[in-house]
């Protein structure tokens, strides 16, 4: 399928869904410690978009059953929100979209809580690196395989972890999954061209052992076959000619970071 170029009416309204967004996730980061749960995330999530005029991208979608995904530790992606307690240590992806004025959001940060082991806490700084390093090569002309490869090669050959291959990042408009995909690995100049005033979703899930991963009995979470961490954020971004511009943004979220005293900063 061909890759949607959107006009710039249509990337106001993704930035609008964007900012909504990461004002969530900055909820979400408030409230995140040892102690609470999923439940209680995920409907602060959900209250919040629906007071500021949005609605939760991913609830109803493939019949998923909440707002938020959250993975915790082993867990990659797509983890849905339970009652059991947050435990010092426990690294928690949040995975959020908003839906507004008829187009999608969509983002993802990985919080710690409290004593992070020190190989974790790196492993949390190289993904959030990698990703920017993948935005960086979202530029008019060049190819999801140029993203992939900036990706794998900081996380994989420049460090020893593990870029999930069976998920991908992708387009995002009216829809939340559109063309093109954009993997976490590959090779320079392959894989589709990026035109100018696409909007893509950028997403390295990235683990401190091998890269294999299972679904889980509920048929959504995505886990390590071998049990390591793993840790996932996200960007929405806009592809310009010179330098991507990112409609999403981390900064709220980690002004609440830096604020609650619970989470580590990373
Ligand atoms: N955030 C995921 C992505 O980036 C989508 C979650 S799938 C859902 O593609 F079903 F939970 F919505
Ligand atoms: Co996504």
């Amino acid at each position: 399928m061909a890759i949607k170029i959107k006009t710039p009416e249509e990337i106001e309204l993704i930035r609008k869904s964007c900012e909504l967004l990461s004002k969530t996730l900055a909820e979400v980061a408030k409230a995140v410690r040892a102690g609470t749960n999923g439940i209680k995330l995920d409907k602060l999530a959900e209250q919040f978009i629906k007071d500021h005029g949005g609605h939760p991208s991913f609830k109803g979608y493939n019949r998923y059953p909440a707002s938020l995904c959250i993975s915790v530790n082993d867990e990659v992606v797509h983890g849905i929100p339970t009652v059991e307690a947050y435990k010092d240590g426990d690294i928690i992806s949040c995975d959020c979209g908003v839906f507004m004025n008829g187009y999608h959001g969509d983002m993802a940060y990985t919080f710690g809580i409290g004593n992070v082991k020190p190989e974790v806490l790196e492993l949390m700084r190289v993904t959030k690196e990698s990703l920017y390093l993948g935005i960086e090569q979202a530029t008019a002309g060049k190819r999801t395989g140029d993203i992939g490869f900036a990706v794998q090669d900081y996380c994989e050959r420049k460090h020893p972890y593990k870029c999930v291959r069976e998920l991908v990042g992708h387009g995002i408009g009216k829809t939340l999954h559109e063309d093109p995909q954009v993997p976490n690995y590959g090779r320079k100049g392959d894989g589709q061209k990026l035109p100018e005033n696409c909007t893509i979703a950028i997403e390295p899930m990235v683990n401190l052992g091998k890269r294999d991963v299972y679904t889980k009995r509920d048929n959504w979470t995505i886990a390590t076959q071998d049990g390591s961490q793993s840790v996932h954020f996200e960007h929405t971004v806009l592809v310009k000619p010179l330098k991507a511009e990112i409609l999403s943004s981390f900064e709220w979220i980690e002004q609440a970071v830096k604020e609650n005293k619970e989470l580590v900063k990373i």
